[in-house]
């Protein structure tokens, strides 16, 4: 039997916003400072284009990918080298952020989800137009790689390339852009468990574990310490994506920033579709259960990633 141990929900929310604050003054300096300066803020077109970038940044999110990235690396460094990530854990996270962003710019077009809220906010498709969307989203992904090359991310090239390969992969057909996929020819099939398990540990786990694993990288964890936190991280990813899934049943759209009650009626492949809320409910605390057992090796100094966990299954948006 595992020990349920308290957790405030109140107090780790507080540590992420921080982090997200940070993730996005890096992620402002990206966008309107240096780059921007040389390359898109000249006085045409694509000073739209921007705009719509920075609406899909900064219109909210909870910044939880950079998180893990940086708490993962934290643990590496903590664990193997005496407290130095070695690199900026921050600069990578932005990296990863564009590139969720952009999934989540694309996720919303008429072709795809067809959702007119994000964030909080019209969905970038809505505020500009659909080829503007389709760019910004283009132009996020490719701002992420563009991110990931730069020597203030980690000084040995060595170590950025492993990040890049990551990324991408975790992007591709194995991963993001494959379970999309997945998710899109789902709409009119009726799969099993372990084909909806698969689908939303591509279309969700594979970038939570590539960040997991980015941040292991970032800290020169070892391999073993790789193995186990992309581990953390794709159980992790399935745990938020079934979170995601019940708080489109069970949220209001004004709490969560996106609207809710999508899925049943676009017939997507959900757990919450297969098992039912409680049985969907359930799985999520397995899940989770997992994901804390994968942890263990790390001993008392995962508290931050067991939390993030815990805050995965219990968050309200
Ligand atoms: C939403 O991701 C899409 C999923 C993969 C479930 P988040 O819930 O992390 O969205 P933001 O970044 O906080 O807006
Ligand atoms: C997340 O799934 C998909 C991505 C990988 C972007 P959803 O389609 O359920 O995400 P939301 O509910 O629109 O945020
Ligand atoms: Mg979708
Ligand atoms: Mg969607
Ligand atoms: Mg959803």
């Amino acid at each position: 039997m595992r020990q349920i141990l308290p957790f405030n929900i109140t107090a780790f929310s507080k540590v992420l916003s921080a982090n997200g604050l940070a993730v996005e003054a890096v992620l402002r300096e990206t966008l309107c400072g240096g780059w921007a300066r040389g390359e898109a803020a000249k006085a045409d077109s694509r000073q739209r284009l921007v705009a719509a970038m920075g609406h899909a940044l900064f219109a909210g999110g909870k910044r939880f990918r950079p998180f893990l990235l940086k708490s993962c690396a934290e643990l590496c460094a903590r664990w193997s080298n005496a407290g130095e990530t070695g690199g900026d854990p921050l600069l990578a996270g932005a990296a990863v952020e564009c590139l969720h962003t952009y999934s989540l710019v694309h996720d919303d077009l008429p072709a795809m989800d067809d959702d007119d809220m994000r964030r909080g906010q019209p969905s970038v498709h809505k505020a500009f137009d659909e080829a503007t969307a389709i760019l910004a989203g283009d132009a996020l992904m490719t701002l992420a790689f563009e991110i990931l090359v730069q020597p203030g991310v980690h000084p040995d090239p060595a170590v950025r390339l492993e990040m890049i390969g990551l990324l991408s992969r975790a992007a591709g057909v194995s991963g993001m852009a494959g379970g999309q996929m997945l998710d899109l020819a789902a709409e009119n099939l009726v799969l099993d468990f372990d084909g909806i398990k698969n689908l939303q540990q591509l279309k969700t786990g594979a970038l939570i574990a590539a960040s997991c694993e980015m941040g292991a990288v970032l800290a020169g964890g070892d391999s073993a310490e790789r193995t186990c936190l992309s581990a953390y991280g794709a159980k992790l990813g399935l745990a938020f994506q079934i979170a995601d899934d019940l708080l489109d049943v069970e949220a209001a759209a004004a709490d969560i920033g996106k609207a809710t009650a999508k899925d049943v009626g676009k017939g997507k492949a959900t757990f919450v579709a297969h098992l039912g809320t409680d049985g969907a409910r359930a799985l999520l605390n397995e899940t989770v259960g997992d994901c804390i057992d994968l942890l263990a090796p790390f001993g008392e100094r995962a508290e931050l990633l067991i939390s993030a966990a815990r805050f995965a299954a219990e968050r309200d948006r």
